[in-house]
């Protein structure tokens, strides 16, 4: 009796809210294109709202770029290529990127707020994770602009010229930095189109980029829809596509780039697999399962969204994973206390709740803490499957939410049966006490990315891709600038 009186207590505490201040940022009622360094109105004349998807407001108006538009930002970024960028010394170039680097640390709060507002984000993610990883792209990069000739040894590096870039929603400012940042490194000149729900920090980027004194032309940021990246992506006089998104439209780019000389990276979808063995240590992989699946509201192309644990420790692992998300807090994405914010668009929210009710319908069981949501907004409480099919939709297909399958295994063969058979090979995880084990599944696992008694980390200097249609081409450290050099 007492011990549940205690357990009634502990569950009734509650934080104290804590949010984050919006004082300080300022959003433009309406935002233009950057092109060619200036602030120009769309061709069209059209504009679509940017949502903030915890309250669902209207935060802002951004720029719907037509054909003419981008054929405006191909021109410039072309022009600014052949006349200065192309010419100016690496090292020169590197001062430019460090002092973007520089300038966007100096705005950091700013790009976090604006981050949550605009993605739905948790704070303490955009502010711990995010922004500051997007910096130290920009300087990771930086620190290569005139080291190439010692990047790839015997072998000349040459810039491609025009990059065209598209980027997804689920981390805004720090595709746009995986993206740009390498590519002016190298000595190219970028044409960047950042989602539709999440314009807002890449168009502060384009501001950031403005005042460094970046010269016309070299970063072009163009804002849209689906057929403003088609333009780019069919744009003749671009030398090299560079897209992160879903695979079905990953597909659609790579047929569209077929047979002509452009170059292409695809960074796609994920089924990733996290792997949890008896001899593990099992408090650390429940944190590690967590944020394998419900960092980011689960919107991560690498996400830990199969969990395979091993039989013998299933029942406990499952116990504690049930118990640890219980006090995940669900809400405002601004207060520092949150740890799953909204989901980024009521389309995705949609999409999330129909894989629900499949798992439901595939007769998998079931779980969802008893959790408080807001009453506007996009929010999803973590949820879990287990007693999950190897066939089943919701193991085979990408939720990219805040949704977890649960299958058990018994021997290594098995695991890495199941976990290699998805038509993904982005990421995995593997957790165990045991050296030889992970050597052993690292080797095996067909995923760019094998974190061993961790996940989900990053680093400016650690490549990130994947394999089948997961996507070919690798950003981040050596092998993300090789991505934007013709090697001779
Ligand atoms: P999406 O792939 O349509 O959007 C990504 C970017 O591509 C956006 O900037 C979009 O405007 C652009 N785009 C769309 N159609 C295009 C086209 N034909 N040519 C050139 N650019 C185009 O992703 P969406 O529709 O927002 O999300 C759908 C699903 O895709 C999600 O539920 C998720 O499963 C997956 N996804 C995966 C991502 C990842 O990083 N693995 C990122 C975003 C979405
Ligand atoms: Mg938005």
């Amino acid at each position: 009796m007492a011990k549940k009186n205690q357990q009634k207590k502990v569950s009734g505490w509650e934080y104290s809210p804590s949010p984050e201040s919006t004082s300080h940022i300022s959003l433009k009622k309406r935002y233009q294109l950057y092109i060619n360094g200036e602030w120009v109105n769309p061709t069209g004349e059209r504009y679509f709202p940017s949502v903030n998807p915890a309250t669902e407001e209207v935060i802002a108006e951004v720029s719907y770029a037509d054909q003419t538009d981008v054929d405006k930002a191909v021109i410039a970024a072309r022009k600014a290529y052949e006349e200065v960028w192309s010419k100016l010394s690496s090292a020169e170039r590197g001062k430019y990127i460090y002092r973007i680097a520089r300038m966007m640390q100096e705005r950091a709060r700013e790009l976090a707020v604006i981050e949550t507002m605009d993605g739905g984000k948790p704070i303490r993610e955009s502010r711990d994770i995010d922004v500051p990883l997007a910096c130290n792209h920009f300087f990771y990069y930086a620190g290569w602009a005139d080291k190439l000739e010692y990047a790839f040894p015997n072998r000349k590096a040459k810039p491609l010229g025009v990059v065209g870039q598209i980027i997804p929603w689920n981390f805004p400012l720090l595709m746009a930095a995986w993206k740009i940042a390498p590519a002016l490194a190298a000595g190219n000149t970028v044409v960047l189109k950042p989602a539709e729900t999440t314009s807002l920090t890449a168009l502060k980027l384009a501001e950031i980029i403005h005042d460094s004194g970046l010269p016309p032309g070299v970063v072009n940021i163009v804002t849209g829809f689906g057929d403003t990246g088609a333009a780019i992506v069919n744009h003749k006089d671009i030398n090299k596509i560079a897209f992160t998104g879903s695979t079905d439209v990953g597909k659609i780019i790579q047929r569209a780039v077929a047979g002509t000389s452009k170059k292409l990276t695809l960074e796609l979808g994920g089924k990733s697999a996290n792997i949890i063995f008896e001899d593990a240590p099992i408090d650390e992989a429940v944190e590690g399962i967590i944020n394998g699946i419900f960092f980011n509201q689960g919107h991560v192309c690498c996400a830990g969204s199969r969990l395979f644990v091993q039989e013998s420790v299933a029942d406990k692992v499952i116990r504690k994973l049930k118990h640890r998300i219980s006090s995940l807090k669900v809400g405002d994405p601004l207060d520092k206390n949150t740890d799953i914010g909204a989901i980024n668009s009521k389309a995705q929210l949609e999409t999330i709740r129909k894989y629900i009710e499949i798992g439901k319908r595939e007769g998998a069981e079931f779980y969802q803490p008893d959790c408080a949501i807001p009453g506007t907004g996009y929010f999803c409480p973590p949820t879990l499957f287990s007693n999950v099919a190897q066939s089943s939709i919701i193991a085979q297909e990408e939720i990219f939410g805040p949704v977890l399958t649960i299958q058990t295994f018994r021997t290594v063969d098995e695991v890495l049966q199941k976990a290699n058979n998805t038509p993904y090979g982005l990421a995995a995880g593997v957790w165990t006490d045991k050296g030889s084990r992970i050597f052993n599944l690292t080797t095996k696992l067909r995923a760019g990315v094998v974190w061993a008694n961790t996940y989900n980390k990053f680093d400016p200097a650690s490549p990130f891709g994947g394999y089948k249609e997961s996507g070919f081409g690798r950003e981040g450290g050596l092998h993300g600038l090789e991505a934007y050099v013709k090697l001779s």
